[in-house]
């Protein structure tokens, strides 16, 4: 494929790959959230294509991680898979699953943080936190603290400032809402009008606490996916001196199975949400591009959308937010990185 300026939303992952397959080779690769269909098997089945070092899946379904794995041995039989079974949704499990990490590699280069919930009914994980914030951002908040000396030792190994990588995968849904810090639970406390979600959403798609409505879907998948961002912006200014990069990524919009736990009215939002839907392959370039594109290095920006750097509203950007709520995230998980 040619520069990166031809890069669009039709572009596939496996042109990406392809494109960076020099970058791909030898790299140890673990990605989060991966069953057939999902984002996570093609982000997975273009990486494969090119001899990395070892991929590493991690995910909560056992015998979906398997099926992806046996797509994988078609695409290269002799390549290095290990599955790692993992509830976002569970602090203890996470603890369980990186010290099973840790035992198979002293270093990962790239960490894909790609799986998310999106559910109608509210919900809690084990800590009783809001399950979308709790899984789709704290879960991999602690998971990437907990995986930290071995991104550490990958950057340290290649000697190459900035190819070794966080990406996490957000969403344009992130225009939903800011950061809650005052109820990011979703139980009706009063919020600051700067933790509202912005101007223009109508009042049917936010909370109500007084018409009895505290919780509101859309918003909480909102809040999660903007945590996503401000925790790669905040991962970017402690990691950026160590040669770690970090993004955030829209996908695009893309019929997987991630819609599993919405009502029927939820649903059919979704389906006035875009004008293009991606495939499955053209839904993981832009993670690709994050995870290998050698020009993003020394990016300052963070945050990608059809394979290309974008600007974002302050809330998800703002490096004092996102250290606050890094803040939040260590107090949410009790643990503190090592950086
Ligand atoms: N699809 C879109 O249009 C779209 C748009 C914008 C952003 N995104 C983002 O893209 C990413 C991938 O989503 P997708 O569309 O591929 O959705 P998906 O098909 O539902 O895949 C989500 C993956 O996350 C896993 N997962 C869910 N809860 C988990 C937990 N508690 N612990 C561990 N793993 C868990 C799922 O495993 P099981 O299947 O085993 O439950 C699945 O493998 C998400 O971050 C999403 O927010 C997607």
């Amino acid at each position: 494929m040619g520069p990166a300026a031809d890069r669009g939303q039709e572009t596939t992952g496996i042109e990406v790959a392809e494109a960076f397959k020099n970058v791909i080779k030898s790299k140890t690769v673990l990605i989060t959230g991966v069953s057939p269909k999902s984002l996570g098997e093609s982000t997975a089945l273009a990486i494969a294509r090119h001899r990395p070092a070892k991929l590493i899946l991690a995910s909560r379904t056992e015998s979906k991680l398997q099926q992806v794995a046996d797509g994988i041995a078609q695409v290269d039989s002799s390549l290095e898979v290990e599955l790692i079974v993992i509830n976002l949704s569970s602090q203890a499990d996470i603890h369980d699953a990186a010290g099973k990490v840790r035992a198979l590699t002293d270093r990962l280069d790239i960490l894909i943080n790609n799986a998310a919930v999106v559910t109608s009914a509210r919900g809690e994980t084990t800590e009783g936190i809001e399950l979308q914030f709790g899984t789709n951002h704290v879960g991999h908040h602690l998971l990437t603290s907990l995986l930290m000396p071995l991104l550490l030792a990958g950057a340290e190994a290649s000697g190459e400032p900035g190819t070794t990588r966080i990406v996490n995968v957000s969403s344009l849904g992130y225009r939903l809402s800011p950061i809650r810090f005052h109820d990011y639970n979703f139980e009706g406390k009063p919020v600051p009008p700067e933790e509202e979600p912005p101007a223009g959403i109508p009042s049917h798609m936010k909370p109500d606490a007084a018409a009895g409505r505290p919780y509101y879907a859309f918003t909480a998948y909102g809040q999660s996916k903007t945590a996503n961002m401000l925790h790669a912006v905040a991962l970017k200014e402690k990691l950026s001196c160590k040669g770690i990069q970090a993004f955030a990524v829209h996908p695009g919009s893309i019929w997987t199975d991630l819609s599993r736990n919405l009502s029927e009215e939820d649903l059919k939002i979704i389906e006035g949400t875009s004008t293009f839907w991606k495939d499955q392959d053209q839904g993981c370039a832009t993670t690709i591009a994050a995870a290998f594109d050698p020009d993003l290095c020394g990016a300052k920006q963070a945050f990608l959308s059809d394979c290309h750097l974008e600007d974002v509203a302050e809330y998800a950007k703002d490096s004092v937010i996102a250290e606050k709520l890094w803040q939040l995230s260590e107090e949410l998980t009790g643990e503190s990185a090592k950086l």
